[in-house]
């Protein structure tokens, strides 16, 4: 027998597990249906980002950089230990307990909101009378279900892009998944792609003993980042050791269980060939539309297989919605969430609304990089007359006091109406400051109301105050 709601949605991860609640919220009776699985088949919702990607590799990055301040930074402050010893199992288990803390979390979510959460595989069987029929496959032994709503929302994801001949094995050859899960530090890491799992993942296992050598094929570093941010981050990772080489041509990639080697042609043409105990692959990531059945109901996807969708989330079908991962956009968490949030909104009859103009980026290496709006590149290729202000983290007084001094805070604004057009982080908690400058911009703040709201001292975000200052060529620490 049929189970009836208003909405189905179709995977439960950021995207999906929060249009359900918004959903649910707003009243309409609701189902989630995600296959995902923890080591003991149960079901771990919350997608690419809780099990293997934001949470898993924040709660990594925290864990070694604790160990790398614990071996050399905590010196500086007086702290010697001696005898200090690296227990990798513990500190993946760790990760493991932060991952399961948020599976759990989500699940009392559901119930505490009425959600109905269905662990399986979800796909389209037909249309009906102004109604989809989604078959759920259920995971482990449970009967199939049939579930019938008015509305759909796709929100199945992404996946790691394989690189053609270096299939993943998760032992040697690793995506996001292996990566986040090495049994024991690889002497030597490669990594293909210096994108954000690249630098974020690369970061990790250097800082906990490997020698990490990144293979880019573009010939710029971090093409998205403002090119000042970018320069300055390419010289801080590659002073903490990681190896980048930008230009690279992979080639042939051998994979004997116990190493990998890679070929590849650098940047002067000159054919290399390196060898590594394991090699991290993170050239970008594909859409997850296989299983759904689409073709069941004419589900149509774009040129680059992505759900094609119109810019509010409605896909080629009526009341069939898809957000997050498996639609055009960046691939982030609060990105995939906002819509989420949006397409229940819009099924409840109001009127949601994502302002992809301050979608704030966070890559979370040390010192992190943080952005929003556009990049002085951009602004130059668009011909915007601009104005920049910056400020060192190292003439401010918080930065100097965490013993933390490297990067800057950047803004840029308007040349004639000095509204905020992009504020551009590498510091210290980039990830938290980046804050300011989308509420600053989603209010279309100028510069000079950032410079005239009275920030904490001493604090990084006075960093911000002081960029705002320099836009108007006044900076008072500087
Ligand atoms: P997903 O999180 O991929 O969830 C989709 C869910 O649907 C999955 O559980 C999937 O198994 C399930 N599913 C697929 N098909 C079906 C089906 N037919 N039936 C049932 N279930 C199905 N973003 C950030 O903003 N900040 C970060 O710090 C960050 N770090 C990351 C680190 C890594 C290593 C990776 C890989 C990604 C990271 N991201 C980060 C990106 C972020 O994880 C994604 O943008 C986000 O998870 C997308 O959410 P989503 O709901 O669209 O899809
Ligand atoms: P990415 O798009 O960030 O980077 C991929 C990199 O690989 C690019 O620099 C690209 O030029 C390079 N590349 C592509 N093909 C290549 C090849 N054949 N040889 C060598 N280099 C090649 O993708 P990534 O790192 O896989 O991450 C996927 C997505 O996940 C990100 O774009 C982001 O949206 C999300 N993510 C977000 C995080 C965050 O918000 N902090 C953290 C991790 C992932």
């Amino acid at each position: 027998m049929s189970k009836n709601f208003d909405v189905v949605v179709i995977g439960g991860g950021p995207g999906g597990y929060i249009a359900a609640i918004r959903a649910a919220q707003l009243g309409l009776s609701t189902a989630c249906i995600d296959d995902w699985k923890n080591a003991k088949g149960g079901p771990a919702p919350g997608g690419t980002c809780t099990n293997v990607g934001c949470i898993p590799s924040k709660a990594l990055l925290q864990s070694s950089e604790n160990y790398e301040h614990a071996g050399h930074a905590f010196a500086d402050h007086g702290i010697e230990i001696k005898g200090m010893s690296l227990n990798l199992g513990k500190m993946i288990a760790r990760k493991d307990a932060v991952v399961k803390q948020n599976n759990d979390g989500i699940l009392y979510l559901f119930k505490k909101n009425k959600v109905s959460f269905f662990h399986g595989r979800g796909s389209f069987v037909k249309a009906d009378g102004g109604a989809y029929e989604v078959n759920v496959e259920p995971i482990g032994g449970a009967a199939g279900e049939t579930l019938v709503a008015r509305h759909v929302i796709i929100a199945t994801g992404s996946s790691p892009r394989a690189l053609p001949g270096a299939d993943f094995d998760e032992k040697t050859v690793l995506s996001n998944i292996g990566a986040l899960a090495i049994g024991a530090v690889p002497a030597r890491l490669g990594v293909i792609g210096a994108g954000v799992i690249g630098l974020e993942m690369g970061s990790v296992w250097r800082r906990l003993g490997s020698q990490v050598t990144v293979l880019e094929a573009l010939p710029s570093f971090l093409g998205a980042v403002d090119e000042q941010i970018a320069k300055e981050a390419h010289k801080l990772f590659t002073k903490q050791g990681l190896a980048i080489h930008l230009g690279v041509k992979i080639g042939a990639i051998v994979n004997n269980a116990e190493q990998v080697s890679v070929e590849y042609t650098d940047d002067k043409g000159v054919a290399q060939k390196a060898q590594f105990d394991k090699l991290i692959v993170s050239i970008g990531r594909v859409p997850n539309t296989n299983g759904l059945n689409g073709d069941a109901v004419g589900l149509k996807l774009d040129e680059r297989g992505f759900v094609a969708v119109d810019a509010e989330c409605r896909s080629s079908l009526p009341n069939v919605w898809a957000v997050g991962d498996v639609v055009r956009g960046p691939m982030l968490a609060h990105k995939a969430e906002e819509e989420g949030v949006a397409v229940a909104e819009r099924i409840a009859g109001q009127h949601g609304h994502v302002n992809f103009n301050t979608i704030p980026w966070v890559i979370y290496t040390s010192p992190e990089i943080a952005w929003v709006g556009r990049t002085e590149q951009q602004l130059k290729a668009d011909g915007v007359a601009y104005k920049a202000g910056s400020f060192p983290f190292l003439a401010n007084g918080r930065a100097r006091a965490l013993g933390d001094t490297s990067g800057m805070v950047k803004i840029l604004a308007d040349a004639s109406t000095d509204e905020i057009l992009g504020v551009h982080i590498i510091g210290p908690m980039a990830s938290e400051l980046i804050s300011e400058a989308v509420v600053a911009m989603e209010f279309r703040a100028s510069a000079e109301d950032i410079a005239r709201i009275c920030h904490a001292h001493p604090s990084l975000s006075e960093a911000t105050k002081e960029a705002a200052l320099a836009v108007d060529k006044r900076a008072l620490n500087f």
